[in-house]
Formats: structure tokens, C-alpha cells, sequence
């Protein structure tokens, strides 16, 4: 592990942050590609981890919680939002884009570059259930999909391994082998991350599916768009040192503690969201 993260905030460590949220630790996979793009952004990550999994709740729950998340960081001063769930994307971006004045940047499954990249013309979405139910992913296959074959695969359970940090035991390639095998059977050769706990489990996929097989993960995509909204809108910070980052949870904190600072790789302070 490296060294831990320093903490000295601004007096609203609020004020001027972007704020990112998740379900739970999965959106971490997108905050990295944030950090990376935006080095000298304060980054406020919120993983509702006592919540999750979303993917398995209504629809209306999950609006409730994105919602609820979206507002208590708008409350605080951030200047843009950053849903980084598929599934809170999918059932609620728009009733919180309608809600809020800030710019909301949200991930969605990378199924329009996943169609440049297929020799086989068949690609396979990997997502939660709601993910792969929706009316947005129904639009998605409907737009890029006429003349290739795109395979749908809800995965339950994997996102509750993310959580544990359970990334390479054998219970958790068992449940991959169930959901993948089927799918390169088809003739799948590019598998869209469409959910963001599973970058975290990118090795056990690949293994998986095999090394001739794609995978893609659209969270660097979401990280120049973000950036792209914030300088269309003068909002990019201008200072020269790194920004700082706060992390908080809606879940056990010595688990969160714990699971985020594995996943993030480096020793995390996290706070219980109020
Ligand atoms: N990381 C969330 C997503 O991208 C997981 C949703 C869930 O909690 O089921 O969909």
C-alpha cells in the first residue's frame, strides 16, 4: 500500500469539490479515473454502501437514495455531481438532473464503443439486473445494435463480492464462470463493464473469458466528460496543488474503512455520512 492520503481541507471541505457517488465502494473505479484526469480537483466520494446493492431494489427506492445523496451534496457546496452507478444512472438521472442546478455527469454501459470494437459482431453487457431491464440500455442496444448481436447478462451477487473485497476467491469465479461461460459460447469477443464494481474483478474476468476477449470500462470516458462540462462552464479548479479527497459511507465504517482502502490501494480515512 502506499502512503496514506493527507487531509488538509479548505474551510467547507465542501466548497468547490466535485462530488461522486456510488451505491457503494464500485464507483471508487470511476473517482480513480477522475483523480487521474482532474489532479487538482477536491473530490468528495460518497458510497452508499449500506444500500446497496441498488440493482436489486425498485426503481423508486433507487430514485429515493440518488436523490437523497445528490442533495446532501449540493446541500454542501459542491459545484458538479458525479453519478458514478450505471444502475442510479439508468432509474434516476434524470428525476435528479430535473432536481438540481449543477451539472450531473453520469456512466452509462460503453455499448456504442464496444460496436467499433467487435470482430465477431457480438458484444455482451455485463450489468446489474435493473441495469440490464432498463429502458436507457433498451435505447442503447436499440441505437448501436442493427446489424450486431448484443447480449444482455444481469449479474447478482457479484456486487455484493466487490463489497466484501472478494475479488479472486473461488466463489467469485465460480459466479463470473456462471454468468461469462454462456456468453463467449455465443461468440461474444468484447464484454462491457456495465457496472462499476467490475473493474475491481477485471483480472478474474479476464481469466475468465480469455485474453482474446475486450473488455471495456467507460469510467476515463466519464472522467473527460466531466472535465470537459467543468471547463465549458469556467468551473475547473485553478489551483496548482493536489486537490483532496473525503470519502464517506451509508454502511458499516470499520468495513468500509477497511474495503476502501484496499480497493483504492492506499490507507483511507472515511467518514459515516450524517
Ligand atoms: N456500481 C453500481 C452500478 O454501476 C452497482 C449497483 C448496485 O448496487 O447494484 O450499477
Amino acid at each position: 500500500m502506499s502512503q496514506p492520503i493527507e487531509s488538509t481541507l479548505p474551510t467547507n471541505p465542501f466548497q468547490g469539490a466535485i462530488g461522486v457517488f456510488d451505491s457503494g465502494v464500485g464507483g471508487l473505479s470511476v473517482l480513480r479515473a477522475i483523480h487521474a484526469a482532474l489532479p487538482h480537483e477536491h473530490l468528495v466520494y460518497v458510497a452508499d454502501s449500506g444500500h446497496a446493492p441498488y440493482g436489486d431494489q425498485s426503481e423508486e427506492h433507487i430514485t429515493q437514495r440518488t436523490l437523497t445523496v445528490g442533495h446532501w451534496l449540493a446541500g454542501r457546496g459542491v459545484k458538479a455531481i458525479t453519478i458514478a452507478c450505471n444502475t442510479a444512472t439508468v432509474v434516476a438521472a434524470k428525476t435528479l438532473r430535473d432536481q438540481t442546478h449543477l451539472p450531473v455527469v453520469a456512466i452509462e454501459p460503453a455499448i456504442k464503443p464496444a460496436m467499433a470494437l467487435t470482430h465477431s459482431g457480438v458484444v455482451a453487457v455485463l450489468a446489474t439486473r435493473q441495469t440490464v431491464q432498463s429502458a436507457s440500455v433498451a435505447r442503447l442496444v436499440a441505437l448501436y445494435g442493427s446489424d450486431k448481436r448484443i447480449l444482455l447478462q444481469g449479474c447478482p451477487g457479484l456486487v455484493e463480492q466487490v463489497e466484501r473485497a472478494d475479488l479472486h476467491s473461488a466463489e467469485t469465479e465460480a459466479l463470473l464462470r456462471q454468468f461469462i461461460t454462456p456468453l463467449i459460447e455465443q461468440g461474444a469477443d468484447t464484454l462491457v463493464l456495465g457496472c462499476t464494481h467490475y473493474p475491481f474483478l477485471r483480472d478474474t474476468i479476464q481469466r475468465v473469458a480469455g485474453v482474446g476477449v475486450t473488455l471495456l470500462d467507460p469510467a476515463e470516458a466519464v472522467a473527460r466528460e466531466l472535465a470537459r462540462r467543468l471547463a465549458e462552464g469556467g468551473g475547473l479548479s485553478s489551483q496548482t496543488q493536489s486537490g483532496q479527497l473525503q470519502f464517506f459511507t451509508s454502511g458499516n465504517l470499520a468495513q468500509a474503512q477497511s474495503v476502501m482502502s484496499h480497493l483504492w490501494g492506499a490507507q483511507l480515512t472515511v467518514q459515516a455520512l450524517p
